[in-house]
């Protein structure tokens, strides 16, 4: 038996953030988020079940990898194959045309590639929903690359396996732009998995952190909605601030921020003070993201790409939800 399919999925950026759990063994987020889902960031992952296969098999970027990747691509195959009634071994084979594990959620798009093309090769029926769901056990901002456009993913009550995300806006709602600001090309240190238990155990922030994030992720929800992205903006902003205080204030403290993230930042209130409309964020690592206007990106580009230590820039656009390619 060989059984195949290839998934397309898109990294996202949270608007408003997610750090912190609700559930660690279903992997239920403590507060609500809303990404963008970005084209041109993908993913392409083909999974193959095929009987002739002794074991699993993870190929990333045309290299074979085994430790933590593996075993988490194996928790999600293990998975499918308990829905489908299947005991095949799969190979998995991923690719992605930005850098991998630097903040740049590729884990995101990985994840929700993985669960597709692996459902779809084992014969389920697309849903949606459910993969969302599977994604998120494995990674919850995975979650919301299930969706185009802009996308809410829950907070998670404790207990609930079937917490999904969904769409608070299709990819054609609001024409803006996301350009990311290239800090460096190698991975970090601390995972954001580790890293918000981390500061979920020792962060003297982290309540302060759950506690605004509510009033935040309403104001990002109402801004996509109304396109305003001065309000969209100055909330993504003090979410991410806020998430990366109590990132900060962990012991030992994380600091994803470089040189380089810093320098990204003046010259985004720079281009404020010049009249521009643009906002940044920051994941678990040290790239800035800016939303800015469709008309303003080259603009935005062009400084961020002329700030010191900035290594390059590439900008996104609103992106499809999950495609299956084959
Ligand atoms: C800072 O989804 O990578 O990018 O659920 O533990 O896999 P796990 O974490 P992950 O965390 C992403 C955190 C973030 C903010 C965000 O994307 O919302």
């Amino acid at each position: 038996m060989s059984q195949q399919a290839t998934a397309i999925a898109r990294a996202n950026i949270a608007l408003a953030k997610y750090w912190g759990k609700s559930d660690v063994k279903l992997n239920l987020p403590a507060v609500a988020s809303i990404s963008l889902t970005l084209e041109p960031m993908r993913t392409q992952t083909t999974v193959t079940f095929d009987a002739k296969l002794p074991d699993d098999e993870l190929v990333l970027n045309g290299k074979h990898t085994d430790g933590k990747p593996r075993m988490r691509a194996i928790k999600v195959l293990d998975q499918v194959r308990a829905l489908a009634g299947i005991g095949v071994k799969a190979r998995v084979e991923s690719a992605n045309n930005f850098p991998t594990a630097s903040g740049l959620a590729s884990s995101a798009s990985g994840f929700a590639a993985l669960v597709a093309a692996s459902w779809s090769a084992a014969g389920l029926a697309r849903d949606d929903d459910r993969w969302s769901a599977l994604s998120r056990q494995a990674s919850a901002s995975a979650a919301r690359s299930i969706y185009g456009g802009f996308v809410e993913l829950p907070r998670g009550v404790p207990g609930d396996a079937a917490l999904s995300a969904r769409t608070v806006a299709a990819a054609d709602h609001w024409d803006v732009r996301i350009v990311v600001a290239v800090a460096n090309e190698g991975a970090k240190d601390v995972g954001s998995t580790e890293g918000m238990t981390l500061s979920e155990q020792t962060s003297p922030y982290y309540r302060a952190w759950v506690d605004c994030s509510d009033a935040l992720v309403e104001e990002v929800r109402a801004g996509i909605l109304a396109r305003d992205l001065v309000k969209v903006g100055e909330a993504m902003e003090q979410s991410t601030l806020a998430m990366h205080a109590c990132m900060m204030a962990s012991r030992p403290g994380l600091i994803y921020l470089q040189p380089a993230t810093l320098a990204a930042l003046a010259t985004v209130k720079q281009l404020r003070k010049e009249g521009v409309d643009v906002y940044a964020t920051m994941d678990a690592g040290p790239h800035v993201k800016a939303l800015c206007h469709a008309r303003d990106a080259e603009r935005v580009a062009a400084a961020l790409q002329a700030t010191p230590m900035v290594l390059r820039t590439l900008t996104a656009f609103p992106g499809p939800g999950l495609e299956i390619v084959s």
